[in-house]
């Protein structure tokens, strides 16, 4: 099997490369950077995805297509709507209407995100599940950090989401998250070619990108500490996520991409276990502590964009995809905490 990677020289990316080339399979990458970690086994094509002739030909003797190529995060402001239109929306479309035209009816995998789903399953005591409306500002200054039921005003416990909840997109790069799937789920419907979404959790692991607005907060975590700074916590900490490592997200690719049936729809892509963003603070602080550990700052600041918790069923990827995370929490933060930081 042949893939083309488009994104295939970034963070995930190029974690799904080396799952490729390890399987024995061929990997074309398409991405605008060039490989900060080529992989010897693969073929490289520096071009961007939104200029379709830059990369004319890229799809000669490609089976599956796997598409990671994205702008990340939750952006600066709205000052970078446009680019994340472009990158995300633009090159999705630039690559379907290539698929359309060279007639490709393989598989096509998707990196989409958790952050499609917004608040999520929230739980009143009273009022049973609601959805949660955005937060406000007025609650945010005033440390209300828990989403409140649209009916009593009462702080709501949070259910795990599955791929069946409503969307409900809360920032710019979530809404372009949950149009890559709907232009690529057109595009399955109208060639009958099986499209898989994979709705990654928080990922981190080697090679995250560090020193960008981009940056996961893992990484910023990461790079306060090893420059002596103690990590801030936005809030009070208690953000609920479940992160889960790069190694296992490129498994997942790897299954949706060569298991011996197609496996469309949506998948949650997690690690199966909740923390905290306190929690990882802590842990990063004591794993990069050399000899004095710098404790993390709870400074209450807090994104408009962000939401609270973010806490899915890993169930539907494990019994329909054979997808299991094998890579604990404490590991994958003790590795993390010594790997060199990645300019992104
Ligand atoms: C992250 C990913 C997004 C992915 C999503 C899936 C990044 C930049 N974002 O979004 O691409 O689709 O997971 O769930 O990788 N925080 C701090 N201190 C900081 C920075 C952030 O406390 O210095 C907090 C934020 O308030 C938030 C949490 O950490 O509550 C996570 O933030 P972030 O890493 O930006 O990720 P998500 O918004 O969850």
């Amino acid at each position: 099997m042949r893939a083309l990677v488009t994104g295939g020289s970034g963070f995930v990316g190029s974690h799904v490369v080396d799952a490729l080339v390890d399987a024995g399979h061929g990997a074309l990458v398409l991405d605008r950077a060039a490989p900060a970690h080529p992989n010897v086994g693969a073929e490289y094509r520096q071009a961007d995805i939104r200029h379709r002739a830059s990369w004319d030909g890229a799809l000669d003797g490609i089976d599956a297509v796997c598409h990671q190529a994205a702008r990340v995060g939750l952006g600066v402001d709205m000052g970078d709507v446009a680019d994340y239109v472009a990158d995300n929306d633009t090159g999705t479309a630039e690559l379907l209407q290539a698929l359309h035209r060279d007639g490709f009816r393989g598989r096509l995998v998707l990196a989409s995100s958790m952050v499609v789903y917004g608040e999520g399953l929230s739980l009143c005591a009273a009022h049973g599940p609601v959805r949660a409306p955005p937060r406000t500002p007025a609650d945010l200054d005033a440390g209300q950090f828990e989403p409140r039921c649209p009916t009593c005003a009462e702080p709501l416990g949070q259910g795990e989401v599955d791929e069946d909840a409503p969307s409900d997109p809360r920032n710019v790069y979530a809404a372009t998250k949950l149009h890559q799937e709907h232009l690529c789920a057109a595009w399955g419907r109208e060639t009958g070619a099986p499209v898989t979404a994979l709705r990654y959790h928080n990922v981190y692991g080697p090679r995250m990108p560090a020193g960008t607005p981009y940056a996961g907060v893992a990484s910023i975590f990461r790079s306060a500490l090893v420059a002596g700074r103690a990590p801030q916590v936005f809030e009070d900490g208690g953000q609920r996520r479940d992160f889960v490592h790069v190694t296992d997200v490129a498994r997942a690719n790897l299954l949706a991409l060569t298991s011996p049936e197609p496996t469309p729809g949506a998948f949650n892509v997690a690690s199966g276990h909740v923390h905290t963003v306190g929690d990882l603070a802590a842990a990063l602080a004591g794993a990069v502590a050399d000899g004095h550990r710098l404790d993390p700052v709870i400074t209450g600041r807090w994104r408009l964009g962000d939401v609270r918790h973010v806490v899915a069923s890993a169930r539907r990827a494990r019994e329909v995809l054979g997808f299991e995370a094998a890579v604990p929490f404490a590991t994958g933060v003790a590795a993390l905490a010594a790997e060199p930081a990645v300019p992104g």
